[in-house]
C-alpha cells in the first residue's frame, strides 16, 4: 500500500492505493486557519501533525490495511508557507500561508536589491507576497529575536516529513515557489541566502519528488499502530502532486484546474522562463519543468454569481439559462478578477466587472458571459505557454467548474483544443500516491505510475465557428482591462 498526503491549506487528506494500480479510499481531517490581522493567514504547524496522525490511523482502520503492508509515503503540500523551528525543532512562530499577503513592502525591496532581471536569472520568478523568501525578509524586520533563533526553515509538508522522519529535506518543485532555489540548476540560489542572511544549513537538503528521503521512526511507528519498514518519498508542492494525479507529466499535455482559483498547468523537457515572468516556473514532480499561470478567481466567479442569485434560482437552473444563449452572451464581457489576479497581470487591484449590458440583457447571458469571461482569463496564460513554444497538445480540466459540460465546451472553443476528462479527481493526495509509490519501486518512472492509475474517459472538441467568434471577443476582453486598469 501507498499513501499520500495531502497536505492542504482548510484540511489534510490521505488517499490510499495498492499495487494493482486502484485507489482504495481516502480520509479528510479539517484544521483552522487564524487571520489575527488585515492580510495575515497563519496557521499552527501542530495542528497539520495532529490531525495528520489521526487521519492516517483513521484510513488504517476503515481500508482495514495489515499493519505490516504501508510501503511508502509521499506528500502534496499548500506550498510558499514559512515554518521557522528551533534547534529543539520548537515552532517559532505560526506557520505564515502562501495566501499571506503581509509582504508587499518585502517584495519591492527584494525586486530593487536585485532588480527584475538579475532576480529571474537567479530564481526564474518574481517576488510575489505568497512566496516564501519575502516572508522570512518580513520576518527579520519585524520579529528578529525570533528570526536570530532560527534553526531551520521548512515548508508545510515538510514539517510533516520531519515529524515522521526526523529528516529535514524538501523537494524541488515545493523549494522552487520559496523563490530561493536556482530553479534552472536545481540548487539553492546562494545570492538569495546571502541577501535574506540563511545559511544552507538552515534550509532542508534538496530532492527530486520521487526520490525517498527517509523512513518512518520507530515512535512515529507506534504511535500508528504500523510495523516493518516505510520509506517517506520527497513529494510535491500541490500544484505539481495534482499534475502527477492529472498525468500531466509529458510535453504536450496542459491541465486545467478550474477550481476556487484556477490554474494552467505545462508540463516540459526543459527550463523555460518567459521574458516578463508572468507565469511561474518551477520545477515539476518528475525531475523536469513546469511552467504554471494561476487566476486568483475562477469556479469561485461562478460560486459568488450563485449565491448572489439565490435562493431565486439553483446552480443548474442559472447553468441551464446560460446554455440556452448565444455565444458571446449578447457582447456582455465579464472581467474575473474579484481577488484582483496573478496570471497575467501581478494587479491586486484589478476588479471584477461585467460591461455591456442593455434593457435586454438577462440572467442567461449573465452566467454565460461568467463562464466565458473565466475561460479567457485561462486563455491569457495558454498564449504565454504558446509564445513560449510550449506545445499544447491535450489540455485537461478538473476541478469543481469541470462538471458543467457547458463551461468544459466553452474551454474547448476558447482555447481551441480538445479538452479531456479523466478517470479520477483525487488530484495532489493521487499524485503523492503516485511519487510513493515510485520511491518504493512499484513504479519504475513517474510517466509509468501516471500510465497505470490516469485515464482520459472522454473528449470534448471545439466547435470551430464558435472559435472563430471567441478569438474577437478574446481580444475585445483584453483590451477592456487595459481600458480599466487605471480606473481600477
Ligand atoms: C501555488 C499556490 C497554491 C498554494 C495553495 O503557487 O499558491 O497552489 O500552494 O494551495
Amino acid at each position: 500500500y501507498f499513501l499520500g498526503i495531502d497536505l492542504g491549506t482548510s484540511s489534510v487528506k490521505i488517499l490510499a492505493i495498492n499495487d494493482n494500480n486502484e485507489i482504495l479510499g481516502d480520509t479528510t481531517k479539517e484544521y483552522p486557519v487564524y487571520f489575527p490581522q488585515d492580510k495575515w493567514a497563519q496557521q499552527d504547524p501542530i495542528d497539520w501533525w495532529e490531525q495528520t496522525v489521526l487521519a492516517i490511523k483513521e484510513l488504517i482502520h476503515n481500508l482495514s490495511i495489515p499493519r505490516n503492508e504501508v510501503g511508502a509515503i509521499g506528500f502534496s503540500g499548500q506550498m510558499h508557507g514559512l515554518v521557522a523551528l528551533d534547534g529543539d525543532n520548537k515552532v517559532l512562530t505560526p506557520a505564515i500561508l502562501w495566501c499571506d499577503q503581509r509582504t508587499k513592502k518585502e517584495c519591492d525591496e527584494i525586486t530593487d536589491f536585485f532588480s527584475q532581471d538579475k532576480l529571474s536569472q537567479l530564481t526564474g520568478n518574481k517576488a510575489l507576497t505568497g512566496f516564501t523568501a519575502p516572508k522570512i525578509l518580513w520576518v527579520k524586520k519585524n520579529m528578529p529575536e525570533v528570526f536570530a533563533k532560527i534553526k531551520h526553515i521548512l515548508l508545510p509538508k515538510d514539517y510533516i516529513r520531519l515529524m515522521l522522519t526526523g529528516d529535514y529535506a524538501t523537494d524541488m518543485s515545493d523549494a522552487s515557489g520559496m523563490l530561493m532555489l536556482d530553479v534552472k540548476n536545481r540548487q539553492w540560489a546562494k545570492e538569495m541566502l546571502d541577501f535574506l542572511e540563511i545559511k544552507e544549513e538552515q534550509l532542508p537538503k534538496l530532492y527530486e519528488s520521487y526520490e525517498v528521503t527517509g523512513v518512518v521512526t520507530e515512535s512515529v511507528k507506534a504511535e500508528l499502530g504500523l510495523e516493518g519498514e516505510i520509506l517517506v518519498v520527497g513529494g510535491a508542492g500541490d500544484q505539481a502532486a495534482g499534475a502527477i494525479g492529472t498525468g500531466t507529466v509529458e510535453e504536450g499535455i496542459v491541465s486545467v484546474t478550474l477550481g476556487t482559483s484556477g490554474v494552467v498547468f505545462a508540463s516540459h523537457e526543459a527550463y523555460a522562463v518567459d521574458e516578463r515572468n508572468r507565469l511561474h516556473s518551477f520545477c515539476h514532480a518528475n525531475g523536469k519543468y513546469h511552467s504554471m499561470g494561476v487566476m486568483l478567481s475562477a469556479a469561485n466567479c461562478l460560486k459568488w454569481w450563485a449565491d448572489l442569485v439565490q435562493p431565486n434560482v439553483d446552480l443548474e437552473t442559472l447553468l441551464e439559462e446560460a446554455a440556452a444563449t448565444e455565444i458571446g452572451s449578447k457582447s456582455l464581457i465579464f472581467l474575473p478578477y474579484l481577488m484582483g489576479e496573478r496570471t497575467p497581470y501581478s494587479d491586486p487591484d484589478a476588479k471584477g466587472s461585467f460591461v455591456g449590458m442593455t434593457a435586454t440583457t438577462t440572467r442567461g447571458h449573465m452566467t454565460r458571459a461568467l463562464l466565458e469571461g473565466v475561460a479567457f482569463g485561462l486563455y491569457d496564460s495558454l498564449k504565454i505557454l504558446e509564445m513560449l513554444e510550449v506545445p499544447i497538445k491535450q489540455v485537461r480540466v478538473i476541478g469543481g467548474g469541470a462538471k458543467s459540460s457547458l463551461w468544459k465546451q466553452i474551454l474547448a472553443d476558447v482555447f481551441s483544443s480538445e479538452i479531456q476528462e479523466i478517470n479520477t479527481n483525487q488530484g495532489g493526495a493521487l499524485g503523492a500516491a503516485i511519487l510513493a509509490a515510485v520511491g518504493a519501486q512499484r513504479y519504475v518512472t513517474v510517466e509509468e505510475g501516471c500510465q497505470a492509475m490516469i485515464k482520459v474517459v472522454n473528449k470534448i472538441s471545439p466547435i470551430n465557428k464558435n472559435v472563430e467568434k471567441y478569438k474577437d471577443i478574446h481580444t475585445l476582453y483584453v483590451e477592456l482591462y487595459g481600458h480599466l486598469k487605471e480606473w481600477f
